[in-house]
């Protein structure tokens, strides 16, 4: 584990990024604030938990971080392979798939804004469920400006998705439905037989693009990959970034119909994903075993952080899905609010993210912190506890 110290994270910010939202989507990722975003000491890092985003907390494969150390000064000077043609092979052989339904990408994210901005218009309808990740919303409404309606998940229900409501609501001729299975951030997962019965029913006029960055996590059998390439209206979106330990990469890539694929393969520019994220991303892929267990690992890691928590505020909430995460909502009674632990856990160089039930309503209702290796959750269990006595200090 990281040598954990608090002396390179700042003192207790009374300006936290806890609730800044620019022009841009609102992320994870403040622990930059303290490791440097001009990278001048990357050692730093070592002072910093960034439970704030759901990167993986294992590593890249073996083989492929011997590839990146053996190849690192050629693979850092030479183009890539223009369109990722052997990276694009890797993904048909791998995941089953024809290569001419897979477009590969820098991270999902650059798959989310070349296809939508595509598919969309300011006239066009999007359903998506709420609370979900929220670069769908800014990108629909603030970028397209396009009319999003919301399928509201309940807390006290655990944020389950009602599988009649979301056939029923689908059928509304919608252009775009946009799920994300297993859903971030509530952790819910719908069973892969269950959502390909909801898939079926959807008009054909309307889009869905399936968000799978953590299905991995559900199950080896549950992405929706080879449906998507048999369909005519079902994208899925898989990103290589939490799953393979890859996120710093930037490697993603699409699947569906292959005549869509095509148009928007047009729109890709070349050598949109660099070299070493195209030769990591074909090595992680073969590594089929290494990953299954680091991701059956992560169930087990992430009861050990309930139980930390629930042991250190037995009157709080833990819920949690299948993900790399879980949600702490800290009791009323505590002398401190979730926003409040946030900011206070920032100076102790542990960063968490806030979490809102619903994502129109202000505030922050709870704590978002992702699993890490066991040394390190004892560790972020100790910033919480000490968290939660620091009123004196937030007036
Ligand atoms: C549901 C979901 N999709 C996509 C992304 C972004 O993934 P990528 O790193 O592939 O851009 C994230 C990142 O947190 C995510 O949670």
């Amino acid at each position: 584990m990281d040598n954990i110290v608090s002396k390179h994270a700042g003192g207790l910010a009374k300006d936290t990024a806890l609730d800044r939202r620019d022009d841009g989507c609102f992320h994870g990722g403040a622990f930059f604030e303290a490791v440097g975003e001009g990278f001048d000491d990357l050692h730093r890092r070592h002072g910093v938990i960034n439970a704030d985003v759901l990167d993986a907390w294992f590593p890249p494969a073996p083989s492929v971080i011997e590839t990146l150390t053996d190849h690192l000064p050629w693979l850092a000077r030479t183009s890539p392979p223009t369109h990722s043609a052997g990276l694009l092979e890797a993904i048909g052989r791998v995941r089953g798939v024809p290569q001419e339904c897979i477009l590969p990408g820098a991270g999902s994210s650059d798959l989310i804004f070349l296809a939508l901005r595509e598919w969309l218009t300011p006239d066009s309808r999007v359903l998506m469920l709420d609370p979900s990740y929220g670069e769908y919303s800014h990108i629909c409404e603030k970028v397209i400006g396009c009319h999003v309606d919301r399928i509201r998940l309940e807390r006290p229900l655990g944020y389950r998705v009602d599988l009649d409501l979301l056939t029923e609501r689908s059928k509304e001729n919608y252009q775009l439905v946009v799920l994300i299975n297993p859903n971030n951030p509530s952790g819910q997962h719908i069973e892969r037989d269950d959502l390909e019965r909801v898939l079926t029913q959807l008009p054909a006029g309307t889009r869905c693009w399936l968000d799978e960055a953590y299905v991995e996590y559900a199950g080896t059998d549950q992405s929706l990959e080879e449906f998507a390439a048999a369909s005519s209206n079902v994208f899925v979106c898989k990103s290589l970034s939490k799953v393979y330990a890859l996120s710093g990469m930037r490697a993603a890539y699409l699947v569906g119909n292959n005549e869509v694929v095509a148009q928007l393969r047009k729109l890709m520019p070349p050598w949109a994903v660099s070299l070493p994220a195209q030769v990591a991303a074909v090595r992680a892929l073969e590594e089929t075993e290494y990953y299954a267990a680091r991701h059956l690992e992560t169930h087990r890691l992430r009861e050990q952080l309930i139980e930390g928590i629930e042991a250190l505020c037995p009157e709080g909430k833990v819920i949690s899905g299948v993900g790399n995460w879980v949600l702490w909502y800290p009791p009323s009674s505590a002398a401190v609010t979730a926003s409040e632990i946030i900011r206070c856990c920032r100076s102790r160089g542990l960063f968490l993210r806030g979490f809102a039930d619903a994502e129109r309503e202000p505030g922050v209702d709870a704590v978002r912190i992702s699993v890490k290796d066991a040394e390190t959750q004892e560790h972020i269990v100790e910033v919480l506890a000490w968290a939660l006595g620091q009123e004196q200090f937030l007036s």
